[in-house]
């Protein structure tokens, strides 16, 4: 029996270098856990956005909690996911052209992968993947529910939309998709039921999503499977809107006061290109994140390596030198713009984790 005294002492994270994306498993494992028991209780299809990790790692926590399957944004991604053993994909992005065919023609091949269209060139394109591959895929009809983004705008244009859908011999139409879900989708998808019914069309899945309204989920009549994907590690956007506490952000970044230039201010090693530049609804007097030791800071400034906390509001200050975790406002582009995590256990480190499915496209 090996001795556990002789073995060298775990590293803590507090021992890495900063900036640092540190991913706290104990609350990762519970936000999945939440959101399951969840989509369990209420009859919901759960199938998670990698987005907000863009690590095999996760993924396949979730789908062992039970997750139906993934969402992913890109063909990269997919092909990350796919490579990592993820067998059921959903993919919420027009594709446009001949190389995006092939691609998800390749992918096909290997899992069942679903894609949400919204026009008939993205349908063509659908289309030519099943061609290519011989395997037949299902399509949503993308639906639009108040971001003003990609969706047809009426439950007629979605049944026209479907029908199309269904003209090609190996395209399954599956139903509907919308992002977020707002009130405007219960409506759509009541009129588009009908329609569909009316014209002969199956309506077998209705996919909704965004954690600002994952725990009103079940009031969306109609909806058949939910799609959060900031839930697994919450953020500051969060805490703002309701869907998690202080307690359920799994997500931090570890900085280091750098320079306290006077006695207002201090700047921190970390900018835009860990925090991002992404702002909170209140705008910028809120700041780039939640400073955990010193709330009351504002992050004011951020260029590309510094970050200016403002002290103003502050009772006492961070020393020179002071380690420091900051609460992201929105933690998704954060995960896109490292190259790795530090995985813990509260604060021991069990694995730097590669961001693979950063920046894939
Ligand atoms: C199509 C789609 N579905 C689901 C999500 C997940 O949203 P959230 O991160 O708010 O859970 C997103 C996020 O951008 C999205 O674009």
């Amino acid at each position: 029996m090996s001795d556990a005294s002789a073995l060298p002492p775990l590293t803590r994270i507090e021992a890495l270098d900063t900036p640092l994306v540190a991913v706290d498993l104990a609350r990762v494992e519970r936000n999945i856990a939440a959101l399951q028991a969840y989509c369990d209780a209420h009859a919901l299809d759960n199938r998670p956005h990698i987005k907000t990790h863009k690590l095999p790692f996760i993924a396949h926590l979730q789908l062992r909690a039970g997750a139906r399957g993934l969402t992913v944004q890109t063909l990269g991604e997919a092909e990350v996911m796919v490579a990592s053993g993820v067998r059921d994909l959903l993919l919420t992005y027009d594709l446009v052209g001949e190389t995006k065919a092939q691609r998800l023609a390749r992918l096909a091949l290997l899992a069942d992968v679903r894609v949400a269209i919204d026009n008939e060139l993205a349908l063509d394109t659908v289309g030519r993947a099943a061609a290519l591959s011989g395997r037949r895929i299902g399509v949503l009809v993308e639906f639009e529910s108040g971001k003003r983004r990609q969706g047809v705008l009426t439950p007629e244009a979605a049944r026209d939309l479907a029908l199309r859908v269904q003209e090609h011999p190996l395209l399954d139409p599956l139903g509907l998709m919308t992002y977020p879900s707002s009130a405007e989708v219960v409506a759509f998808v009541a009129r588009a039921r009908a329609l569909f019914e009316e014209a002969g069309l199956p309506l077998h899945v209705v996919s909704a999503g965004g954690t600002p309204g994952m725990w009103r989920a079940h009031e969306l009549t109609g909806v058949t499977e939910y799609r959060a994907g900031t839930s697994v590690y919450h953020d500051r956007k969060s805490l703002e809107d309701g869907s998690g506490t202080l307690d359920d952000v799994a997500l931090h970044v570890h900085v280091t006061v750098v320079s306290s230039p006077d006695a207002d201010r201090v700047v921190i090693d970390a900018g835009s290109k860990v925090l991002t530049s992404d702002l909170l609804p209140a705008g910028r007097e809120a700041g780039y994140g939640l400073v955990l030791e010193y709330p009351e800071a504002v992050v004011r400034e951020l260029s590309e390596e510094h970050g200016v906390l403002d002290l103003r509001a502050c009772r006492a200050r961070p020393s020179l030198g002071e380690r420091l975790r900051i609460v992201p406002n929105h933690v998704c582009p954060v995960s896109n713009l490292v190259d790795e995590v530090a995985l813990h256990e509260g604060g021991t480190l069990l694995a730097m984790l590669p961001v693979v499915a950063r920046g894939k496209r």
